[in-house]
């Protein structure tokens, strides 16, 4: 399943290509596991928001010819055009600053596919904002995220050992697929096709956890704590219908 991104990792340049631009669980193999239940034609229009610095892009374009729109709110377009011009994929990835919550400026169902990795959780727990996204996304089009997430609701009752990392904004953001899910039910015009716990959690945070990204060294401690007890990663896939 992650054919592309063992191949990318088995040369020590790319390993390191990696190390530096990683701003959380890898997001090339989180990428490709999700990619791999949708039917990602050359040539297909994809939305990449919250992108950072582009490891999905680089997997959607590298990998199956997409032509992307790669938006980033704190990552800029000038640094990902740059990178994206030193890894030969600037023909097919298009870089654009982006708020998702400010809207975006595309055509309503531009796209075939809105894809999202490590980001939605950041602007995507309104009931507003899935409505507010799926406009671009043409009718048969999907909408595909792939976020950071718990096994169950902490609620009040914070685990002990979680306490020191648990802070209003990680409440917020960290949810469990059946928050997510109830969430993603309010909205009309979609049919959830597929939500679940990914199999690449484990591998992608250890990749992480090497990387030279200033917060590893509070990620492993937190990690360390966490003990593969709580922690999941949750993809969702939806119809645009
Ligand atoms: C943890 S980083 C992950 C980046 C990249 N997707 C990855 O997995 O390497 C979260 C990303 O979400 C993006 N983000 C947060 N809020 C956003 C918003 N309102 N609109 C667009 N992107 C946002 C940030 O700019 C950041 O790059």
């Amino acid at each position: 399943m992650n054919s592309f991104t063992d191949q990318f990792l088995s040369n020590d340049k790319n390993t390191e290509f990696l190390k530096t631009t990683m701003m959380g669980p890898n997001a090339m193999r989180v990428a490709e596991e999700m990619a791999s239940y949708l039917d990602i034609q050359e040539k297909n229009r994809i939305l990449d928001l919250g992108c950072g610095s582009g490891l999905s892009t680089l997997l959607l374009v590298k990998k199956y010819g997409a032509c992307v729109f790669a938006g980033d709110l704190w990552i800029s377009p000038t640094e990902n055009y740059e990178r994206f011009q030193s890894i030969g994929i600037d023909d097919n990835a298009i870089p654009f600053a982006a708020d998702a919550t400010k809207g975006l400026p595309f055509a309503d169902r531009y796209f075939d596919l809105l894809f999202t990795v490590d980001a939605y959780h950041y602007f995507g727990d309104t009931e507003e904002m899935l409505p507010s996204l799926m406009r671009f996304v043409k009718k048969g089009g999907y909408i595909a995220v792939a976020i950071p997430g718990i096994k169950y609701e902490f609620g009040e009752n914070v685990p002990e050992e979680m306490q020191p990392f648990w802070n209003d904004e990680v409440a917020r953001t960290i949810r469990s697929m059946d928050w997510w899910k109830a969430l993603w039910q309010k909205t009309e015009n979609i049919e959830i096709e597929d939500i679940r716990e990914m199999d690449c959690c484990k591998q992608a945070w250890s990749e992480w956890l090497t990387a030279y990204h200033p917060v590893v060294a509070g990620d492993i401690k937190m990690m360390e704590a966490e003990g593969g007890k709580y922690f999941n990663f949750i993809q969702m896939i939806a119809k645009v219908v």
